[in-house]
This record gives structure tokens, sequence and C-alpha cells, in this order.
């Protein structure tokens, strides 16, 4: 928010105290506060321009466009002579879907002051709201004219680069805002989906060190980081001189380990980083890493004070394998040995002293050390400092979760014998596994559907504080991501799984979200419930239903009239690959035990190459409870789109369209259909998707509302 002219602060003065306080509980998004304050000013001085334009502006923020609007329109009667007035109303009509309107008010705006940055990244956005990115990128570079490092210019310029496909310009300006805002959040996001595009042919050292701190950041996936990280691995010359270690028997490895030619692979701090925070997909990385494992095994068993050298990377390597849920493969010598191993801790635990740190971290490497009996002993003792993180992992936050699991509400019983069956395979399997946050938008919820439905005309969206429901939750990845999206929002997340709701708490508590709601219920069940939602969200999780409509029709149920629903549900083209999974599963009587998903994940290359290549792309392929969820599913339906239709209808809903993640696809299908131009005629769509069959990924997107 602009500060006020300096027409209207010399005529009336008097009123600037509370002008201020306006701006301030504006800028801090008190809107309420802010309006009252504007409000009183306005009762003294009613043809005040500013205190106008503070009220155009509250509206917008609050969503009411229609008001903003026109409150700008006033506030421009009484003064036209201020750009910013001009750009709240282009904001406004941007909004509302009046690009034309936006396009003239931003003119007026740099008529009355051409260097005014705001307004063209702005422009940017009207322009790139009419597909046009050629116009958008122009008048970025002419806005940089006046302002070479604007980061605000910088990121829509960063955006419009990615949507023109031209990545290195992309990163090029992204890079630069980043360098002048590091701890902006929204470039930060945007920098890390743009590197998931970026193709490394060869390591790129200063790209590497922009990278790495982002590893571990809230918010930020690993997956957007693995090209750039699993490259510079690939190439580490102590790495390349592991490439054959799974060809070389454990004893030979073990030999090899107590040598000083082994690589001091504690020393490389790519490595530990990407062990402790990554999702190790490179399929040579993980073989590396099955051999070393075995072979430290050899070593502490043989040698045991020579383990020490590689305790550090052996910590790590318990991280990732702890994060990936032992998906990787062990002999039947390997079991033989690690029991031998599991005496030796026991003992000392019994005796009351900690094992070596490298007996500990070895044994983590192979089993999480809460599921072991004498884990509450172990929990007990003096650990070293070096250890920490592993015991935070391992130890105290899943035995946290085990009491919160317990304590957690019950809102409906769980009767079906589906929900009950599928129930026991995410309380054996919480999905998906994650350590890092994703965050949402912190918008507006008009904001955030408008922005999800581009096509759509809708109505104005003024909910301030929504009542968010997020049916089957999972492990709370997506209920914080929810709470972080629509501001205010208060958010019931609810699941089947005890163990997957108490992972989600836990995390949300230790990252201070407090506006979300755990609990435990059965989707059949919860139309009876009192609450009512403005706003609901319900991603891959009604396709695990016996009967997804009936489910749905429950969620409708919740639904406010004129509230929105987001939908997750499989596409039955876009699962293609897991379809074929499936059949190999059961062609060969592959089991939902984790032996036998490991065992299948092992022998897929041998099985079908290009089926492996193909479905390791997936982050679900890099833990045995998201690989489970993939392709063993004990119960999962698969739709094409014109399907989608009779299934909301049949609930009372209304089919709103499609949220792509790219779009691109968008502006394709519009092309491809100009007598669609809201996109939501589900017959094209199915044609389209066709066509395209990696449209959708796995999963349809799309939204649906209940209508007044
Ligand atoms: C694939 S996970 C999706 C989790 C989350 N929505 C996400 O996108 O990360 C499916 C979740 O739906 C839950 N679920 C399946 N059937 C359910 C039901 N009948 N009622 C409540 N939750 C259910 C499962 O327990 C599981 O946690």
């Amino acid at each position: 928010m602009p500060l006020p002219s300096p027409d209207a602060i010399a005529a009336q003065a008097h009123l600037l105290p509370l002008l201020r306080a306006a701006l301030k509980a504006a800028n801090a998004q008190r809107f309420d506060e802010a309006e009252r304050l504007t409000q009183a000013i306005l009762q003294q001085a009613p043809a005040m321009a500013d205190a106008v334009h503070m009220l155009a502006y509250i509206a917008l923020h609050r969503g009411d466009l229609t008001r903003a609007e026109d409150l700008a329109q006033q506030a421009i009667t009484l003064d036209f002579h201020f750009e910013n007035y001009h750009l709240t109303l282009a904001q406004a009509q941007l909004g509302r879907g009046d690009v034309a309107g936006a396009k003239a008010s931003c003119g007026a705006a740099l008529g009355l002051n051409p260097a005014h940055v705001d307004t063209y990244a702005l422009l940017a956005k009207v322009f790139m709201a009419e597909q046009d990115a050629e116009s958008a990128r122009a008048v970025l570079y002419q806005g940089l004219t006046y302002e070479a490092e604007n980061p605000e210019l910088l990121f829509t310029l960063g955006y419009v680069e990615m949507e023109r496909g031209d990545i290195t310009a992309t990163m090029a300006a992204l890079g630069k805002a980043l360098d002048l805002r590091p701890d902006d959040q929204r470039i930060r996001l945007i920098y890390a989906r743009a590197l998931r595009r970026y193709k490394l042919k060869q390591p790129d050292p200063a790209l590497l060190e922009r990278v790495l701190p982002l590893l571990g950041a809230p918010g930020i996936s690993p997956r957007d980081l693995a090209g750039v990280v699993e490259n510079a691995l690939r190439f580490d010359i102590g790495i390349r001189t592991l490439k054959k270690a799974a060809e070389v028997p454990p004893e030979k490895l073990a030999a090899f380990m107590f040598s000083p030619a082994f690589p001091a692979l504690g020393e490389n701090r790519t490595l530990l980083a990407w062990l402790r925070h990554g999702i190790v997909g490179l399929a040579v990385l993980e073989s590396i890493f099955t051999a070393l494992r075995r072979g430290a095994l050899w070593l502490v068993i043989g040698k045991p004070l020579a383990l020490e050298t590689h305790e550090i990377w052996l910590e790590a390597l318990a991280q990732r394998n702890f994060h990936a849920d032992y998906l990787d493969p062990e002999t039947a010598e390997e079991r033989e040995r690690l029991a031998l191993l599991d005496q030796q801790i026991a003992a000392a635990i019994a005796a009351g002293s900690l094992p070596p740190p490298g007996h500990l971290a070895i044994y983590a490497c192979y089993r999480p050390l809460y599921r072991r009996a004498d884990a509450a002993a172990l929990a007990a003792l003096r650990w070293p400092a070096a250890l920490r993180d592993l015991r935070r992992r391992q130890l105290d936050e899943p035995l946290r979760e085990q009491a919160i699991a317990a304590a957690l509400p019950a809102l409906t019983p769980i009767e079906d014998a589906t929900s009950r069956h599928v129930r026991e395979m995410y309380e054996e399997s919480p999905f998906p596994r994650w350590s890092q946050p994703l965050l949402g938008a912190d918008a507006t919820m008009g904001q955030v559907v408008r922005s999800s439905l581009p096509r759509q005309r809708l109505p104005d969206i003024t909910v301030a504080a929504p009542q968010v429901l997020v049916a089957g939750c999972g492990t709370g990845l997506h209920a914080i991501l929810a709470a972080t999206n629509y501001r205010d929002a208060q958010v019931l997340a609810l699941d089947l799984s005890r163990a997957s709701l108490a992972y989600g708490k836990r995390q949300a508590e230790e990252l201070g979200f407090n506006n979300i709601t755990f609990a435990q219920a059965d989707i059949l069940q919860v139309g009876a419930l009192p609450q009512r939602f403005d706003l609901i969200e319900s991603f891959g999780v009604l396709h695990h239903l016996r009967d997804p409509a009936a489910g749905l029709a429950q969620l409708a149920q919740l639904l406010k009239p004129g509230g929105y629903m987001m939908l997750g549900l499989y596409s039955e083209v876009g699962r293609r690959d897991v379809v074929a999974a499936r059949h190999l599963i059961a062609e060969h009587g592959y089991r939902d035990t984790p032996d036998d998903i490991r065992r299948f994940r092992a022998d897929l290359p041998r099985l079908d190459a290009a089926l492996e290549a193909r479905l390791r792309r997936s982050s679900a392929f890099l833990s045995l409870p998201d690989f489970r969820d993939l392709v063993f599913h004990r119960q999962e339906h698969r739709y094409f789109p014109e399907q989608l239709g009779p299934l909301v209808a049949n609930a009372g809903l209304r089919f709103l369209g499609f949220e792509l993640s790219e779009s691109a696809h968008l502006r394709s299908y519009c092309a491809a259909y100009p007598d669609d131009p809201q996109a939501v005629n589900l017959a094209h769509w199915a044609e389209f998707e066709r066509q395209n069959p990696d449209l959708f990924a796995n999963c349809f997107r799309f939204w649906v509302d209940k209508p007044v």
C-alpha cells in the first residue's frame, strides 16, 4: 500500500495519524481494523481520495473485487493524478477477468508516471492473461530500464520466461531475483520449480552453491533440486571410484573401506546434505549405497574400530534409509550379520551404556531404532552431539508420534470393510513420506480459486477466514499446504490412519502451524458431522473408497452452498504405467508385504527396464510407503474425463475445470477447442487426453462448486 499523496496530506493534515494507523493495519493484513479507521476518516472528510482508495485496497485484498473496482473508480474521480489508484483499479479489473479494462488502467498509471515499476509488473500479468508472453516480456524489460535490480520485475520476468519455455533466461532472471531477496519464499519456490526443468549436461559448481542452501528449507521439495545435486554427485571423483561397488563381494568392500584409497565420503558436503535431506533417485547412487551398507556391516563385525572413519556418512545414510523406509534389498547373509550386530547393541543397552556410534549408525541404516524392543531404554541413554539428528529422527520423533496417535480424536466410526482394509495399509505405511513441508500462497480464498481456474468467470469470493476441510490428509503434507495456502484458514484434516495423522500433527506442531486440527474419520460417514466448510480439498483419496460416489456425496453435504471443492482422482490414461506394473505384480505373484515390495522393485529392471525407467521418474518410486501406494494399492478406481461429469453432478456439484501443472497445456487445449472458452467440456478433454497421455500425470486435479 503506497503512502498518501502530498495534496491530501496538506489538506487534511489532522487526519494523517488516523490514515497512517489504517495504513499500518492494512499492511499487516488487519483489514477489519484498517476499515474501521478509514471509515472514521471518511466521516470527517467524505471526499478524501486516499481514504476511499484505502477502502478499495482493503476490498481488493479481501477478494471483493467488484467493490474494489467501484471504490478505486471513486478515488480516481476525486483525484485522477495518482498512479496508485489506477494500479489498484487495474488489479481489481484483472481479478474480475476484465483484461481490456486492466490494460487501460495500467496505461493511465504509466501515463502519469512512466517510471512506475509496479505497474510494469502488473501489465506483464495482464498480457499473460491474454496469453501474450512476448508483450509481457517486453514491458518487463521496459520496467527494468528504470530499475534494473527490481526483484518483483525480475521475479515476474522469470515466470514469463518459464511460460515462454526459455529455461536459460528463466534461470538468469530468477537467479538475480533470488540473490536480491534470498529469503523471499515466492522467489525460492519458483526458482526451485524452474530447476526441475533445467537439464545439466555437466556439473555447475556456481549453481550448486546457490542450490545447497535451499536443501532442507521449508517449502522446497528436494525433488526440485535433484537434477543439480545428483548431477554433481554423479561426476564426483570419489563417488565415481565406487561405481562398481555392487559387483564387489562384501568382504572385499570391507577391506577397501579399511584402506586409505577409500574416498573420504564423510567430507563430501554435497553428499552428506543430499543423504540427510534429499531423495536419492539416481539408480547408480542407490546401488553404490546398498553395497556400501553391506560392506560396513562386514566391517563392523570383523574390525569394529575401523568403522570409526565411516561414522559420519553412515549416519547420513541412516537418515536417507529411514526416510526411504528401507526400500533397498537385503541378502540372507546380511540378515545373519545384522542379527549379530543386534545382539551386540542389545547387550550394551542392557548394560546401561550407549553402543558405539558407528554400530548404531550402521544398524539404523537397516532398521529404524524406534522399532527395537529396547527403544525406550536406548532413548533414555546419553547420546553424543554427532548422533543428535539420528536420535531425533529415529527415536524421539516416532516415539512422540506413537503417543499422539493414541490420543487423537475419532469423529466417526470406521465400519466399511474396504475402509478398514485401506486403513490397515496406511497404518503400516503412512503416505506420503516427507520431511520439508510444501508451503502455500498465503492468499485469500478468492485469489487461490481464481488463479487455479483462470478460464472461469467466477463470482466475487469474499470469504475472509475460510473453514477448510482436507479429507484424506495422509501424513499432513497436504493439510499444511492448505493451511498456508488460504490466508486465515482454519483447517480440519481427516484421515483413516492414526499413524499418518500423528506424523502430520507432530510436524505441524513443530513447524508452528496452529490452525490445523487433525482427527480420525471415515469419509463414508462424515455427512453426519455438524461443521460446514467454505472449501474442501480431497486429493488422491476418493478413488481408494469402495464407492467413491458415496464418499463424494458425503463431502458435498459438508460444503456450504457457494463453496468450492478441489478433487484429485486417478486418470486411467495417466496411470497406464502403473497399470502395467500392477499386471506384472499379479502375473509374478508378488505379495503386498515389505519384502515382496522391495523384491519387485529390485526385479523390475529385469522384468521391464523401460517401465522401470519411466516409473523411476516419479518421487513415489523412492520410498517404500510411496512405492507401495503407487503400485501395490489394495483398492483403486480410475477414470476417464467423461466419467467425472456424472460423478460430480450426482453429488449436486458443478464441474469448474482442471488445474494443470503446465499452463501451456491449457493454452493448447483452448487453441484446439475454441468452442469451449471456459475449458469445461469433458468430452473434449477426453479426446485431448488421448492425444496427450501425460497431460494429467497420475491424477486429475479439478475444481467443483456447490451452486447456491
Ligand atoms: C494417497 S493418500 C493422499 C494423502 C494426501 N491427500 C496427499 O495428497 O498427500 C490417501 C489417503 O486417504 C486416506 N483415505 C482413504 N480412504 C479414506 C476414507 N474412507 N476416509 C478417510 N480417509 C481415507 C488414506 O488413509 C490415505 O492417507
